[in-house]
């Protein structure tokens, strides 16, 4: 069932500039792409983070170090009023402040990083001439739970002059949702319960829903390690693996054939592929029945109707039954049509 087209989709930048390089690398990027743009700013100006050989700067990024999951630990940022709901992908752009990502910066994403999960992240990285791999660690740590476009742009002091093509360059790379992809909604069905889960979009769930729509899977379960059910699917999908710690009703796929219905969190380099809707932890583990074997579990696109998601406008147009059976001209009953029940 498609519930939401991304044509509507949008594209958030949000930078921190401290000498003005992310703001420049900023303009460019938004005279290639449509996108809105967020700067944050520190709340206390005027400070000057490079003084007394980065004094500053190096004790705001040796707090982080310290405690990094106690916000009283990252340096204070004005409020931006901005609703990340409103978009579903968002392009990250900071400076590099002694092979990390910019104290400012990393506020911003320990504060707002959960309501980027399962959100398409881009990432730029301005820096005099230090590598970038210490700032791609700290934005996966920020941002668990976000789908990783691609590789993370770096700019240095020395090519800064030839962004606009890096950042041409660099666009093509990176996996943006398409105006042909769609929030995919899927079935999962344990002990003769249907729960419903929201795909993310990415290559791994293209080809499970491709799969899916040739018929259901149903694949034996078993509890590992007191966090997840799992078992082998039986076919074999793309992979799109990144460090990801897990929570209650993610869905991952493991080894690109095997699907986890996490109950509990784990950290692994693995793929998420979506998300159990609206159910609690209690819920999920009751339902998947954890800690108690082996369950029978049976995937889905079909909704509650049993028909398989259509594709063509003019299968769309067919009448069926509620049993998916093609209905008969002048069929009595509860007829499904273009999506809509219809009672004859
Ligand atoms: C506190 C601080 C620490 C920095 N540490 C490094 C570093 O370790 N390596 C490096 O190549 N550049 C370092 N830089 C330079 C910035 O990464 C570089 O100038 C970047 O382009 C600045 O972006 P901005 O102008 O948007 O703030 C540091 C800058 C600051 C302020």
């Amino acid at each position: 069932m498609l519930i939401a087209t991304a044509a509507e989709a949008k594209t958030l930048v949000v930078y921190y500039s401290y000498t003005n390089k992310c703001h420049e690398i900023v303009t460019t990027l938004t005279s290639q792409i449509e996108a809105d743009v967020v700067r944050i700013e520190p709340a206390e100006k005027g400070l000057k983070y490079e003084a007394n050989n980065y004094a500053l700067g190096t004790q705001l990024l040796n707090a982080i170090k310290a405690n990094p999951n106690d916000a009283s630990s990252y340096p204070a940022i004005d409020p931006v009023t901005v609703n990340l709901t409103d978009y579903d992908t968002y392009i990250i752009v900071t400076p590099l402040w002694w092979s990390q990502m910019a104290a400012i910066m990393q506020t911003y994403l320990f504060h707002h990083g959960a309501e980027m999960a399962g959100k398409n992240v881009g990432l730029i990285v301005s820096s005099h001439s230090s590598g970038i791999s210490g700032v791609v660690a700290d934005a996966q740590r920020l941002l668990p739970n976000s789908i990783w476009m691609g590789d993370a742009l770096w700019i240095n002091a020395s090519n800064h002059g030839n962004r606009s093509s890096l950042i041409e360059n660099w666009l093509t790379t990176q996996n943006f949702p398409t105006s042909n992809d769609m929030t995919q909604k899927f079935y999962i069905t344990i002990g003769g319960v249907t729960k419903t889960a929201t795909l993310v979009s990415n290559s791994s769930t293209e080809a499970l829903v491709a799969q899916l729509q040739k018929g259901n899977i149903t694949y034996e379960a078993h509890d590992y390690s007191n966090f997840e059910k799992v078992g082998a699917l039986g076919y074999t999908f793309p992979e799109n693996n990144t460090q990801i710690t897990t929570k209650p009703g993610d869905l991952i796929l493991y080894q690109g054939s095997n699907l986890c219905i996490y109950y509990d969190t784990n950290s692994w380099n693995f793929t998420r592929i979506g998300q159990l809707d609206n159910m609690t932890q209690a819920d999920i583990k009751t339902w998947v029945k954890a800690g108690d074997g082996n369950v029978s579990v049976m995937l889905s696109v079909s909704g509650p109707t049993g028909i398989n998601q259509v594709k063509s406008d003019e299968i769309k147009s067919k009448a069926y039954t509620l049993s998916g059976t093609l209905a008969q001209d002048g069929q009595k009953g509860i007829i499904i049509q273009n999506g809509k029940l219809i009672i004859r």
